[in-house]
């Protein structure tokens, strides 16, 4: 089983207001929601691919309670966790005709250790060995810094593969627990070494260094450049497909999909470089934050190229 880890989700609001004008009153011309926050869209791909997951998120008060209503609409398996408070609601505002995408983001709900634990308990008793555990995203104000770095540890010793997709400090600590996978982008992973990684054979030696820690994969993502794949004694750099960007939010969300896809089939490194980089590349060419179908998936894999390095 996959397990997805959203510990801040969001209902991503996307509005479409023509000529946004600060100080002036604006109107919306078409407005759409979706589940959001990084775990949730991990498990929204994971299903669009042909997979099966279960999201589990911590959610609050009467959008928490349509959040988890539209994930079951669309046949994802919520283990909500309830908190106190509002689960945020991300407004992103898209004016088509300044080309401008402006975020408003809430802060959303403030968690405490007790519910930060009971959500570990559950998901411990859950674990089989073998199962994969995605964790991403930012934390909720009140969890420890050090969150991602104790469930990575604990989950491990149950045995499940840890897929790790955070940033910044959050990256630093969880690395120190030794997740089966990590998957930062090239400017996440240079921020943490406090260097910069520019060309794929600096990415491919950044990404060695993590594996000789003990990390089993390393997949560093470097945007319409591809990403590079580490594991023991090999690292390949998948070269994206060429496409239409529509929207590049959510595409690194996409590859932990198709990564956590990959792995639960047992698929070899060539595989899952297709799959991951074609899954990449169709999501980029939607326009907001909703998965693409397989068919489009599919009729990219051909495209990618891999390279040995
Ligand atoms: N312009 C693009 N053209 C084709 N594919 C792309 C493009 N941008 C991103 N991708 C695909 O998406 C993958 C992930 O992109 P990126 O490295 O930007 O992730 P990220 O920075 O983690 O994104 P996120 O904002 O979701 O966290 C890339 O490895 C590539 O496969
Ligand atoms: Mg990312």
């Amino acid at each position: 089983m996959i397990y997805t880890v959203t510990l801040n989700p969001a209902m991503d609001k996307t509005a479409i207001v023509p000529n946004l004008t600060l100080d002036a009153v604006n109107r919306i011309t078409e407005l759409r929601q979706d589940p959001g926050g990084k775990g949730i869209n991990v498990s929204k791909v994971i299903k669009k691919l042909g997979g099966t997951s279960n999201a589990m998120a911590l959610l609050g008060g009467n959008t928490g309670k349509a959040l988890r209503a539209m994930l079951l609409d669309a046949e994802i398996d919520v283990v909500a966790f309830e908190v106190e408070g509002e689960t945020r609601t991300n407004l992103k505002i898209v004016d088509p005709e300044n080309d401008t995408h402006t975020d408003i983001n809430e802060p959303g709900p403030v968690v405490n250790e007790e519910i930060l634990d009971a959500m570990l308990k559950n998901l411990e008793a859950k674990i089989d060995v073998g199962d994969i555990v995605v964790m991403s995203g930012s934390l909720p104000k009140g969890a420890p810094d050090a969150t991602y770095r104790t469930w990575a540890a604990e989950l491990k010793a149950k045995g499940a593969k840890v897929f790790l997709d955070v940033d910044g400090e959050k990256l630093r600590e969880g690395i120190e627990a030794v997740p089966y996978l990590v998957k930062p982008n090239e400017i996440e992973l240079g921020g943490i070494l406090g260097k910069k990684l520019e060309t794929p054979a600096q990415v491919a030696e950044a990404a060695r260094m993590l594996v000789d820690k003990g990390i089993e994969k390393v997949v560093v993502s470097m945007g319409g450049a591809g990403a590079v794949f580490a594991e023991n004694g090999r690292v390949v750099h998948g070269i994206s497909p060429k496409v239409k960007v529509g929207s590049t939010v959510g595409a690194g969300d996409s590859v932990v999909a198709a990564l956590a896809y990959a792995e639960e089939r047992g698929m070899s490194l060539e595989d899952t470089v297709r799959l991951s980089m074609a899954t990449g590349a169709a999501n980029v060419m939607q326009s907001g934050t909703q998965a693409a179908e397989r068919e489009l998936v599919d009729s990219l894999i051909d495209q990618v190229g891999i390279e040995e390095l």
